[in-house]
């Protein structure tokens, strides 16, 4: 169903005249050009389009349009423009957390919202939160040291 929707996206407002039924990953990527959402699997469980809806880690490729009207999106293009982001990206590469890179996006968006849930997480909550986020690479504790790390460099901040 054809639809005139308003949503924010990165901080920005955004007018678009299409089908509510499309789902965000597919506007975000071929509409609004934003490529860091990545489509893996396509069924919700490898977290490689993940994105910020309203500050909760969401699979974009599971969200129609039509659950984003007058929301809050946040992929990691805007989140990339953040000092959190920063402090989480100096953490991944200290700790050796990021190969191929294809799952590192989704990584980042889930540690965001994670951090800002609970700023001091344990290795289980880390485990917890990146549950829905598969890494084919690195195996999962450099990520977990690089989630522990960022949480102290950025003490204060998240
Ligand atoms: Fe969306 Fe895998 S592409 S969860
Ligand atoms: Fe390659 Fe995670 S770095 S899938």
């Amino acid at each position: 169903m054809m639809a005139k929707i308003k949503l924010r996206v990165n901080g920005k407002p955004v007018f678009l005249d299409t089908d509510y039924n499309r789902r965000l990953l597919d506007v975000l990527r071929e509409d609004l050009e934003l490529k860091g959402p990545k489509e893996g699997c396509g069924e919700g469980e490898c977290g490689a389009c993940a994105v910020l809806l309203d500050h909760q880690v969401v699979n974009s490729c599971c969200v129609p349009l039509a659950n984003c009207i007058g929301k809050d999106i946040v992929t990691i293009e805007g989140y990339a423009m953040t000092s959190r982001y920063k402090i989480l990206k100096e953490a991944f590469e200290e700790e050796g957390a990021v190969q191929c890179g294809f799952c590192t996006p989704g990584m980042m968006i889930a540690a965001e919202s994670l951090l800002n849930k609970n700023p001091n997480p344990t290795d289980e909550e880390i485990k917890i939160g990146l549950s829905g986020n598969l890494c084919r690479c690195t195996g999962y504790n450099m990520i977990i040291k690089a989630i522990k790390r960022a949480a102290k460099a950025g003490e204060g901040i998240w």
